[in-house]
């Protein structure tokens, strides 16, 4: 069983790595400035507050949202456990101070304990292999009263319009061609993956929400993703426009309790030999 995670792993970690130098290039991804960038940096800073914050992001990929973040004036350790992904981000944001890249599993980050106000991931979760196991682990390196946002979707089925949506851009494909960059769940990697994930019946907002809860966090919300997918129809041609319809996304916020009853790290006394 644990072989059998191990290859998923692997297969997964692959799929990425193929899929780097044109994953910007597939319709979703990329986040252009205007319209989309401010609409991503609003559900951002409505989830976290305002900056400066340390932020962790989770699967940083290609360092899209790492853009939206540090637009916003944030300190982000950006992570992904693809080289070739986390290298195309390294080079996006390269001289810039505020931050930092992770070679590292999302499931297992091995940061410090409470070491970040905020964790972020977009589109991670519906690929996780051990969902319970990352939950736990993003909880340990948020402070208390720290923010987990969550963007994410059910990539498994069309939602009913979605369908309709589907069969549009299949028409109107015959006439201008096949996107090779879309990467729809019909590449037959992708949809050998998906039907070994923990999630392979799909991901949605139902689902997740016992296991954020079980993990400890609280205050789980589900703040509207329709302002992000109305940003991305704005300049985007017919095609595109009908691919927002295709899934069912969500944003998902929850935070970690502050410990009233645990001890306040800030009024323990000061480690010997320090100043007060
Ligand atoms: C759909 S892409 C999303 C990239 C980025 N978050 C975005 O929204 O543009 C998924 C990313 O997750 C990364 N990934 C998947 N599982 C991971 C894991 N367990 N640890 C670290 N990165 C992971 C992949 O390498 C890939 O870059």
């Amino acid at each position: 069983m644990e072989m059998r995670n191990r290859d998923l792993k692997e297969d997964i970690r692959e799929y990425w790595t193929r899929r780097s130098a044109t994953f910007d290039l597939a319709f979703g991804h990329r986040i252009p400035p205007g319209p989309e960038l401010d609409a991503w940096a609003a559900a951002v800073r409505q989830a976290i507050g305002p900056a400066p914050q340390r932020v962790l992001e989770l699967a940083c990929g290609t360092g899209e949202v790492t853009n939206v973040l540090l637009s916003l004036g944030h300190e982000v350790t950006a992570l992904d456990f693809s080289e070739a992904m986390l290298g195309v981000a390294r080079a996006k944001h390269a001289g810039n101070a505020r931050a930092r890249f992770l070679l590292a599993d999302a499931e297992r980050t091995m940061e410090l304990d409470q070491a970040y106000d905020a964790v972020i991931c977009r589109h991670l979760v519906w690929t996780l292999t051990e969902p319970e196991q990352a939950l736990a682990d993003w909880f340990r390196v948020l402070k208390p009263g720290g923010t987990l946002l969550v963007f994410d979707g059910d990539w498994t089925k069309p939602t009913p319009i979605g369908r309709i949506a589907s069969l549009a851009v299949r028409a109107i494909e015959r006439f201008i061609g096949h996107d090779p960059y879309y990467d729809g769940a019909m590449s037959e990697k992708h949809a050998d993956i998906m039907t070994r994930l923990p999630f392979s019946d799909g991901l949605t907002a139902e689902r997740v929400e016992p296991l954020v809860a079980a993990a400890g966090f609280a205050d789980i919300r589900f703040p509207s993703h329709r302002p992000i997918a109305a940003a991305q129809r704005r300049n985007a041609d017919l095609r595109n426009r009908l691919r927002t319809r295709f899934y069912r996304r969500f944003v998902l916020t929850a935070s970690r309790p502050r410990d009233i009853d645990g001890p306040d790290l800030n009024a323990l006394p000061q480690a010997e030999g320090r100043s007060s």
